[in-house]
């Protein structure tokens, strides 16, 4: 940029110079056209001078001619008259050349530097040239380096990058190798504490329920008992946690029967739920709190039906003592299944 700015400078420069030799030109001529008038004048003076010589030759030639006037003197002077007269014609010339000369030497001289500064133009152009071509190696130079230096500091972050990458790797395997090394640790020593909790758990929940006022029922390591006030299904399986229990889960015909005779049988009125529901999935029945799907069924004829598109629990009701698929809001018995 720099480069082409300087040329331009360099150019206007070198035209300001070639106007100025130009009006020397205009000088020149102007003083050709002087000293042309000059000479007119000249000559026509000497034309004249030339006239009055001829005019008295003339006029002493006739008086010769008449006898009368003869004067060898006016010849002489006439004679004279036109010497001088020659004289100043060649003084008239002589200065016309020198002057003549003198234009030419200056215009000359004028060409000359009008010449030297067309060469001084052509070098400096040949200079600007050649400035132009040096920076532009240059500037080739600079990018080669540059592009080098470019994939030097690529290459470098590249192999810095790796360099981390594998440093924080190890560093990575050896904090896992330790963190796993604690983890089991912890996890072992939690293992230990969450079975002796739940030992405790265990000798304190069969201590509490033996408290219970409940009657309680015992049918294959589990101890079964009624709640005193009837409820829903969602409140009935709440109470049940709170002693440590659950609603019912009903796995082989033998609990089925047991649960019929002893819950249920022939009082009137008397419904229970079990603790399945297909709340999730319609018609897909899971045992609440195993989370196990049920496979012994004991239905009813008909049922489940799904009554009004509002029957997601399970129970079993005194019409038949068999299994039905009944309201969840349903206020009913609720009897408890703990395992011992
Ligand atoms: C010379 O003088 C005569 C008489 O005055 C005249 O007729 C003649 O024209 C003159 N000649 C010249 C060349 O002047
Ligand atoms: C001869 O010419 C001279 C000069 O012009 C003049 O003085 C002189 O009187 C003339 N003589 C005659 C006789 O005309
Ligand atoms: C249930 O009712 C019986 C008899 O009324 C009573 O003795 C017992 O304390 C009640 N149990 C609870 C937990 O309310
Ligand atoms: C169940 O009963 C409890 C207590 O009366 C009540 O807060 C809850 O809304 C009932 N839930 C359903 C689904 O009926
Ligand atoms: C169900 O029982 C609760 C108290 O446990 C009572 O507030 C509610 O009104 C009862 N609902 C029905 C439909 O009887």
């Amino acid at each position: 940029m720099a480069c082409v700015l300087n040329l331009f400078v360099l150019s206007l420069t070198l035209l300001a110079t070639l106007s100025v030799g130009s009006r020397q030109f205009d000088v020149l001529d102007k003083k050709i056209n002087a000293v042309h008038d000059i000479m007119e004048v000249k000559i026509e003076m000497i034309k004249e001078d030339l006239a009055m010589v001829v005019k008295n030759l003339n006029m002493s030639a006739v008086g010769e001619i008449q006898g009368t006037n003869g004067n060898v003197s006016t010849i002489q002077i006439a004679n004279t008259m036109v010497e001088n007269m020659k004289n100043s014609i060649q003084a008239a010339e002589d200065f016309y050349k020198v002057i003549h000369r003198g234009f030419i030497s200056e215009k000359m001289a004028l060409r000359k530097s009008i010449s030297r500064i067309e060469q001084s133009m052509t070098n400096l152009q040949h200079k600007l040239e050649n400035v132009n071509g040096d920076l532009t190696s240059k500037f080739q130079l600079l990018n080669a380096e540059i592009n080098k230096n470019k994939d030097d500091i690529e290459k470098r972050v590249e192999k810095a990058k790796q360099y981390a990458i594998l440093k924080s790797n190890e560093d990575c395997k050896i904090s896992n190798i330790k963190f796993n090394g604690e983890l089991s640790l912890l996890q072992s020593n939690f293992m230990k504490i969450v079975n002796d909790v739940k030992k405790d758990l265990a000798d304190i929940r069969v201590i509490s329920i033996n408290q219970l006022t409940f009657t309680r029922h015992t049918y294959d390591n589990s101890i079964y008992f009624e709640l005193n006030s009837t409820m829903n299904f969602s409140e009935g399986s709440r109470r049940c946690r709170q002693y440590g229990a659950h609603l019912p889960e009903v796995t082989t015909s033998g609990e089925n029967s047991f649960l019929r005779n002893t819950f249920v049988g022939s009082r009137r009125g008397i419904r229970i739920f079990l603790g399945a529901t297909d709340q999730l999935i319609e018609g897909h029945w899971i045992w609440e709190y195993t989370g196990q799907e049920v496979r012994y069924q004991d239905w009813n004829t008909g049922e489940p039906n799904n009554e009004n598109g509002g029957e997601d629990c399970l129970e079993i009701s005194y019409w038949n003592v068999r299994w039905n698929d009944a309201r969840c809001t349903t206020n009913m018995t609720i009897v408890c299944e703990f395992n011992i």
